[in-house]
């Protein structure tokens, strides 16, 4: 028996499902029909379904499936996807729109057509239908770690896969931070020599000052970069790369000893409170830091360049003797977006940038509750949500003392798909200025791509959702998670938190947490906004 169109359930959820009669099925005489423009996404789907269902989509004339482009009609990311029983033609509004529509119809298969080799003889029904749809939001972003602990290569390629089946569209990477300096740049070989490197790690929240004496590191070439950049971008994803400044650099400061404001020991090997690894205010440290960005916009042709500026502390600054260490943060960022714009490209700075007034074009990564993002809409600059206290994937999704290292506030799957990047108290006009929203994965409680698997999904398709589609009914979600989605991200080998809690291996009762209650931190935040907020 064939599917129909009462098994159409999306994730993310369409806008519109118009359900059809019959189906069309899929079988190797199937062709693919495309204009020029549309050869990646042919490519893309020709990998995609060929290996899992047999059926490689030859070009031809030949009923099958037909790609359009139709910028007049359909919004830039939208797609029309229209199944008959005679064949499957995905218009869209540009070459993203058509590939979000491929996602769509990949959906429309079995779970079995999200494997990466054939294990089903088929049929490969797709049921006769029309969605339309298009995104609520332009930036539907996912900020991954990648210094607290080194992920692999392949994981982020993997990570990138998995974004695309999400129709996520911007990958930010942090790149560097006092734990590991995973970016090479030849100017300064001791970065990636002795800053990509530590000793041990922190096991758990620091509370309970734990360690383990098991080194850690790995960096990433500029060709693991290329590459990561030029596969995102065959699936319409922007590598967001972040170098973060002034503080957050023990790492670099580590390698270069003469950078820091104060000496370091080593490579950071513990997690939380903050580092005294903060840039001198020097000639020298300016030359570092247009080096890297050198390298960096050569590397990364993202429109946008994310200099951190997040949680630097003065104290080392006042400890050199500078006379007036208060106001060194709002120089540097003054500095290095200067050096980020004489680059061509935009400057992308977390919220404690607008203390020293960003310039103007900046892009603000709002964190610290909605403080932030209302601070830099209401400053005119645009921005993108990513608060802590409803979108950070690190925090704990579930209050059960199993819950592995439990950190931060609960977070639970419902909580996120709950997240509305644009906060209510914002004006129309203000609220234009808000991109969208974006996940955020710290990783120090994350050692592998098996505990990113966990944190992030199916959390990240709640938020997906939350982003591409807009308010939604959670129990209808959870009724399409459960009916058909887990079973693709099973087919995809995503290791998830099932929904009951963690099984048995997933757990850590070797690094414990430090859960927090939400009023708790909202009032820490409220306290550390005051310079954005004006009071
Ligand atoms: C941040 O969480 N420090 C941006």
């Amino acid at each position: 028996m064939l599917p129909d169109s009462s098994s159409i359930a999306v994730v993310p959820r369409p806008a519109r499902v118009l359900p059809g009669e019959g189906a069309y099925v899929l079988s190797p005489a199937t062709g693919l029909i495309h204009p020029p423009e549309l050869a990646g996404e042919a490519a893309w789907l020709r990998g995609a379904l060929g290996a899992s269902t047999g059926c490689f989509l030859a070009s031809g004339d030949g009923p099958g499936i037909e790609l359009v482009l139709d910028a007049d009609a359909l919004p830039v990311e939208g797609y029309r996807l229209a199944v008959t029983a005679a064949g499957v033609e995905v218009r869209g509004g540009s070459a993203a729109g058509v590939f979000a529509g491929l996602q769509t119809l990949r959906q429309l298969l079995p779970a079995d057509a999200l494997r990466r080799g054939a294990v089903a003889a088929g049929p490969w029904a797709i049921p006769a239908c029309v969605i339309e749809d298009a995104p609520v939001h332009a930036w539907r972003g996912v900020m991954l770690d990648v210094a607290r602990h080194f992920l692999p290569k392949h994981e982020v390629l993997r990570f990138v896969d998995l974004m695309a089946v999400h129709r996520l569209n911007v990958l930010h990477l942090h790149l560097t931070d006092d734990q590991g300096w995973r970016f090479e740049v030849p100017a300064w070989p001791r970065l990636t020599s002795v800053g990509a490197w530590r000793t041990g790690s922190m096991r758990g929240s620091r509370q309970h000052e734990i360690f383990d004496d098991r080194p850690h590191g790995g960096f990433y070439t500029g060709a693991d970069l290329r590459e990561i950049v030029a596969y995102a971008a065959e699936r319409h994803i922007t590598v967001v790369p972040e170098i973060d400044l002034p503080g957050h650099v023990q790492a670099a400061v580590a390698a270069y000893p003469s950078l820091g404001a104060v000496p370091v020991d080593g490579v950071r090997t513990r997690w939380g409170g903050l580092s005294d690894g903060v840039l001198a205010p020097t000639d020298e440290a300016l030359r570092f830091c247009a080096d890297v960005l050198d390298q960096v916009c050569a590397i990364f042709p993202s429109p946008y360049v994310c200099i951190g500026g997040d949680e630097v502390p003065k104290g080392p600054w006042q400890a050199m003797g500078h006379p007036d260490p208060a106001s060194l943060q709002g120089w540097f960022i003054g500095e290095l977006a200067a050096m980020v714009i004489a680059r061509g490209r935009r400057v992308f700075g977390w919220d404690e940038i607008l203390a020293g007034g960003a310039p103007a074009g900046t892009l603000i990564g709002g964190w610290r509750a909605d403080h932030g993002t209302i601070a830099a809409a209401r400053a005119g600059h645009d921005v993108v949500a990513c608060p802590d206290t409803s979108v950070y994937l690190d925090y704990r999704q579930g209050d059960h003392p199993d819950e592995p290292t439990p950190v931060g506030v609960l977070l639970t799957l419902a909580d996120i798909y709950a997240f509305r990047p644009v906060p209510s108290e914002l004006t129309e006009a203000e609220a234009a200025r808000v991109l969208g929203g974006q996940a955020q994965i710290w990783t120090e409680f994350m050692d592998s791509g098996r505990r990113i698997d966990y944190m992030a999904y199916p959390r990240l398709c709640a938020f997906a959702e939350a982003v591409w589609s807009g308010p939604g009914d959670y129990a209808e979600f959870e009724g399409r998670l459960v009916s058909a989605h887990l079973a693709r991200l099973d087919a995809l080998g995503v290791e998830y938190r099932p929904l009951a809690g963690p099984h048995p291996w997933q757990t850590r009762p070797d690094a414990p947490g430090w859960p927090r209650e939400r009023a708790d931190r909202e009032a820490e935040l409220l306290e550390l906004t005051k310079d954005i907020r004006g009071v």
